[in-house]
């Protein structure tokens, strides 16, 4: 007997390559739920456009990238299918159907939209950057998944997205059911300096780092601020060096350096060796595979050829059922 797997869908904007925290707040999580469910995972090329149509050019790079880090950590063409949304165009019409029934004044309350255009300090939106959320919204109904696997951050999305499927099936009838939020539990993850690990900040580590780069960036790595000398005895529960600890060294040897740390038994760089121990094995493999993938970059485009093949046979099915629902249909 052949049960039918829930299905999970999510993407990521191809904005280059990963880093540990895009991988323990997203990645680690999509390759885990590829066990249970039946995935499908994106590549937003679309929705990078939005804010940054500037630099569009780099778009093909940072998607090849972006995919040797998906496939690297141990997403799997076998298992999910991983596609391209520009490669399947029927997410744009599903979009402007979305459009005309969707207030303007729905999109213009999503929190997202003025983070946006604060934080960019935009003089004037696009229309694009207003529909942002929408086309998200299409992206996601077009595969009637039961879950979306987010962070906190794209909440409101995926509230917006239900209520699109509402108005939706009180317009035309039931075509989307309603998905739900998988909210991915994600640890606190400081970059180098302390503060929370960004592209932006310059503070991140990479996946793509290699044990050359890696061990200098966890070496010179912030710690305790009130440890200034050997001497002095330490706090792990305010060192980001112990964040890390948290998420990748075991009890046993965690428990020794906090004790360390306190009784000023250990120096950070001992407690920094400790970390880069269980540290460098797992993001080597992930590393090392990844390297594989950035060596053959023309077997990612098949990947995502192939991917946006089977994603797209699943749209047109839905998109026959919209333009009947609708009155489309000849
Ligand atoms: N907005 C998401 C982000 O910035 C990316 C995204 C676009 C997405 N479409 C999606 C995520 C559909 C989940 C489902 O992270
Ligand atoms: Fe941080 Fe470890 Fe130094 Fe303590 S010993 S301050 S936990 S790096």
């Amino acid at each position: 007997m052949t049960e039918r797997r829930q299905r999970v869908l999510s993407g990521m904007r191809p904005t280059g390559k990963l880093h540990l925290g895009n991988y323990l707040g997203a990645l680690d999580n999509w390759v885990k739920l590829q066990e249970d469910y039946d995935c499908f995972y994106f590549v937003a090329n679309w929705h990078a456009l939005t804010t940054d149509y500037a630099h569009a050019g780099e778009i093909p790079e940072n998607t090849v990238e972006m995919l040797a880090d998906w496939l690297g950590a141990g997403l799997s063409p076998e298992r999910s299918t991983l596609f391209v949304q520009s490669l399947v165009p029927e997410h744009a019409e599903l979009h402007l159907l979305f459009s005309m029934i969707i207030p303007v004044s729905w999109l213009e309350r999503v929190p997202t939209y003025k983070e946006m255009i604060e934080q960019l300090e935009l003089q004037s939106p696009s229309y694009g950057l207003l529909g942002y959320p929408l086309l998200q919204a299409a992206d996601i109904l077009m595969y009637k998944p039961r879950y979306v696997p987010v962070g906190v951050d794209q909440l409101p999305h995926i509230e917006l997205t239900r209520e699109v499927a509402r108005r939706f099936s009180n317009a035309f009838g039931p075509v989307f059911p309603e998905p739900e939020a998988k909210l991915t539990e994600i640890p606190k993850v400081p970059g180098t300096d302390g503060r929370k690990m960004s592209k932006s900040y310059g503070n991140a580590i990479y996946l793509s780092d290699p044990p050359e780069i890696l061990t200098p960036k966890i070496k010179t790595m912030m710690t305790d601020p009130a440890r200034k000398r050997r001497s002095d005895p330490g706090n792990p529960d305010v060192c980001p060096v112990f964040d890390l600890h948290k998420i990748f060294t075991p009890d046993a040897p965690r428990q020794a350096c906090a004790t360390g740390c306190r009784t000023a038994g250990i120096g950070c760089l001992d407690c920094k060796g400790v970390l880069l121990e269980h540290l460098l094995t797992p993001l080597g493999a992930i590393r090392e595979r990844r390297q594989k993938f950035m060596e053959k970059p023309k077997e990612i485009t098949e990947i995502l050829r192939e991917g946006s093949k089977n994603a797209r046979r699943v749209a047109q099915a839905t998109m026959a059922e919209v333009r009947r629902a609708v009155g489309l249909a000849l």
